[in-house]
């Protein structure tokens, strides 16, 4: 049995991401990269200093070719099967950050198809209506609509399913196998998937009618997905799409990742104040068993789950998360104080993120583009001209 799991549909157990750097062939992100990105961007978001955008491909290509006036796009993505959590708008945050400092256009590809394809349960009018909820999250953070572009596939489908054709040509349904752990039994449509996850690598190409770099930021799960866009696209004249990577935000309870089909262990966008702290009253921490023993022995920040919060989404200043870390370690600070310092952070952005979120169910035409697919409409047109 391995230790952990990674693939687009499955992550678990304690990830080793080394270990994934090499087996996937991914690269780090090192010092070197970092100073170069810091010429245009000025700063450096502390999700790279601390090494949660951890690997990359290619992402030095989109620096020289940024520097010599060719810039590249974002493309970003959501499969939504259910309400968005903190783990998905982690690296959202840092995409807007991308937007921002580059000043580039953003395709966000929200997978309703794939979804309703993999999860046996999801009814197709679901996944299609879980689009247009995560949508009011993805709005919620910020991004510019003029350079945002946020689209269902199944209301894109025609100029989607146009593209993934060549795609779709130029795979194999044994290379299909070997990289996603596909077999017989799966149905035709999962098979035929990955191609439309590769055609938004390409949509500016489309439009802008030459070659667009694009940029991907997204979870390591997805490499395998982008592995074969990489692959493909060059065969068909485009260049190979360059990702930035993250690992995942850890569950609140003792390992694995925070997970939408495991309720406790997910602090989600639409939680109440009194969920969010009992939540994390309840989360696995590094403490001792009595603040007796925690004062005289300290506490253990590097398997604790509030201590990853704080250091990957709500402690992003350096100088406050040291504290954080030696007051733990020295036994001066306790869990009930540093779980409530938690809860107070996690509900402020909350109550923020939820009016946003409101103002987004007016805003929402502002993001989204979709094809006109009324079949009645069609018809009727075609009979007028007789
Ligand atoms: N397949 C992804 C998921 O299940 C969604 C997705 C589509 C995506 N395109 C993407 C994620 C590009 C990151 C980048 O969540």
């Amino acid at each position: 049995m391995p230790e952990f799991i990674v693939t687009p549909w499955e992550v678990s157990g304690e990830i080793d991401y080394d270990q994934i750097i090499k087996e996937f062939g991914i690269e780090p992100i090192d010092q070197k990269l970092l100073i170069e990105m810091k010429q245009i961007t000025k700063e450096i978001h502390p999700f790279l200093t601390r090494k949660i955008f951890f690997a990359h491909r290619d992402f030095k290509w989109i620096l020289d070719e940024y520097k010599e006036g060719n810039p590249f796009y974002l493309y970003t993505g959501r499969g939504p099967s259910g309400s968005v959590h903190l783990g998905h708008v982690m690296p959202w945050l840092f995409t807007k950050w991308l937007q921002d400092k580059f000043n580039v256009e953003l395709w966000f590809q929200l997978t309703d198809d794939e979804k309703f394809l993999f999860n046996q349960s999801l009814s197709y009018e679901e996944a299609y209506n879980y689009s247009y909820d995560n949508a009011l999250d993805i709005i919620a953070l910020g991004f510019d609509p003029k350079k945002t572009f946020i689209f269902s596939d199944i209301d894109l489908a025609g100029i989607l399913y146009q593209n993934a054709l060549k795609i779709a040509k130029k795979i194999t349904f044994s290379t299909i196998k070997a990289t996603f752990g596909l077999d017989n039994s799966s149905n035709i449509g999962q098979i035929f998937y990955t191609s439309i996850q590769t055609v938004p690598a390409i949509l500016k190409s489309l439009i802008d009618e030459k070659n667009v770099p694009c940029l991907i930021p997204h979870a390591v799960d997805q490499d395998p997905h982008f592995r074969l866009s990489r692959d493909v696209l060059p065969k068909l004249g485009y260049y190979k799409p360059a990702s930035i990577q993250c690992i995942f935000l850890p569950s609140l309870q003792q390992g694995g990742k925070m997970s939408a089909s495991i309720e406790n262990t997910a602090i989600f966008t639409k939680d109440t104040p009194k969920e969010v702290k009992r939540k994390v009253n309840n989360a696995f921490t590094g403490g001792q068993p009595s603040a007796k023993l925690q004062r005289e022995l300290g506490g253990n920040p590097s398997v604790c789950s509030v201590f990853k919060y704080h250091f990957m989404l709500f402690t992003l200043d350096d100088e406050e998360i040291k504290k954080i870390e030696s007051r733990c370690r020295s036994g001066s600070l306790l869990c009930g104080e540093c779980k409530n310092n938690l809860t107070q952070k996690i509900n402020a952005f909350l109550k923020t993120h939820q009016e946003e979120r409101e103002k987004a169910k007016d805003r929402i035409d502002e993001f989204l583009i979709k094809e006109k697919l009324d079949l009645k409409e069609i018809v009727q047109e075609k009979l007028k001209k007789l």
